[in-house]
């Protein structure tokens, strides 16, 4: 399967922008994509000055002109594309993520653990963590720090996520090196597709990052680049949690000391 993650620096609170600068990325992919996995708030950059200005930017599923342009270009390209957005749902604001296809929108996920000032925003997210069945295999969504917690990555390889797609918005500098470990110790595939830029005081760490069940570091982004990570991946071999002939990364667990992550 074809895997591609952008990564670039959306402009804060100019939806319209964005879209052009996808669109122009879209427009220069070479390699045709099956899935392509784009950065955290994606549609309206990150560092609200307060509620109203995350308001101002929010959209509703059904009626978002980012995620219309997302459908849209999934049914010409004929692929899946994973991108966070600023949700609004009656007057509650959600850091979200949408999988959309050439059918349609496919599933929403919503941040479970907000990061700093976004405490301020957003809820948290309250739609679990679900899984989704394509024509590709079982995708997972996280967003950005979420990656802090362990329990989110192992329930989405409990529900027999083959890969998760990451959106981030990555400021501080430790995630990009755990997440192979999170594909390792969970046998499947992780796209952490990061932005780059400034805002305000905030850096952004860019690095995007996709590694495979054995661990391994497939691609990694520059620090500062915009760019179009393009990969080959068989979502096959993350079917397989088997580590040695005697060991499996699921069947070993001791549900009966630890328990079982809500799954
Ligand atoms: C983050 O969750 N955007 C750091």
């Amino acid at each position: 399967m074809k895997l591609s993650i952008i990564q670039f620096s959306p402009e804060l609170g100019n939806i319209d922008h964005n879209i052009s600068t996808l669109e122009t990325l879209f427009s220069s992919m070479k390699e045709k994509p099956e899935l392509v996995v784009l950065p955290e708030l994606a549609s309206t950059g990150y560092k609200f000055k307060d509620r109203n200005e995350a308001l101002l930017y929010s959209e509703e599923v059904n009626n978002s002109r980012f995620i219309e342009f997302l459908t849209t270009r999934a049914k010409q390209m004929n692929c899946y594309m994973v991108a966070g957005f600023n949700e609004r749902e009656g007057n509650k604001l959600y850091n979200s993520s949408v999988l959309t296809g050439p059918g349609g929108v496919v599933g929403i996920y919503r941040k479970l653990h907000l990061f700093w000032d976004e405490k301020d925003l957003f809820e948290p997210g309250n739609l679990g963590l679900p899984t989704f069945d394509t024509e590709l295999g079982r995708i997972g969504m996280l967003i950005c720090f979420d990656w802090m917690f362990p329990e989110t990555w192992r329930a989405l390889a409990l529900k027999g996520a083959q890969l998760i797609a990451h959106p981030a918005n990555l400021v501080l500098p430790y995630c990009q090196s755990v997440v192979p470990a999170y594909s390792l110790v969970n046998r499947l595939y992780i796209a952490t597709a990061n932005r780059i830029g400034t805002e305000d005081e905030l850096t952004f760490t860019g690095q995007s990052v996709i590694s495979g069940p054995k661990g391994e570091i497939i691609a990694t982004g520059k620090t500062d680049t915009q760019e179009i990570i393009s990969v080959d991946i068989d979502l096959a071999k993350a079917l397989d949690k088997q580590i040695t002939p005697r060991n499996n990364a699921f069947s070993d667990r001791r549900v009966d000391v630890y328990g079982n992550y809500g799954v």
